[in-house]
């Protein structure tokens, strides 16, 4: 198992998500890092309704009142912590999440 940094903690604001690119499985991808508290969410960047980026508006994840993730292509919604589609048109479908770990301040990817 090896664990790769991706940012600091407080680089994603707290209640909030923040996208970029990280290695996954040998590849470039486009990931995001929800955060909750010291608690850090990671997904693949790619809804599975229609397999394109979550936040069509740059860095916009979250529904209104920010406790859901949102699809800003058709607004499926998922749970933070899981990433389960909970309404939508891919409900009861997930986000592909990804492990990860806080050490240090810092949010590491653990594949
Ligand atoms: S592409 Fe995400 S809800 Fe349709």
């Amino acid at each position: 198992m090896s664990s790769t940094e991706i940012c600091k903690l407080d680089d994603v604001p707290d209640n909030d998500a923040k996208g970029m690119v990280a290695e996954v499985d040998g590849k470039q991808r486009n990931i995001f890092v929800a955060r909750k508290g010291e608690q850090a969410f990671a997904y693949l960047n790619w809804c599975p309704h229609n397999q394109v980026l979550i936040d069509q508006i740059p860095n916009k994840f979250f529904n209104a009142d920010y406790s859901l993730i949102q699809c800003s292509k058709h607004g499926a919604l998922f749970q933070i912590e899981d990433g389960l589609c909970v309404e939508g048109p891919c409900e009861g479908e997930s986000l592909k999440s990804l492990t990860t770990s806080v050490e240090n301040g810092m949010i590491c990817l653990v594949e």
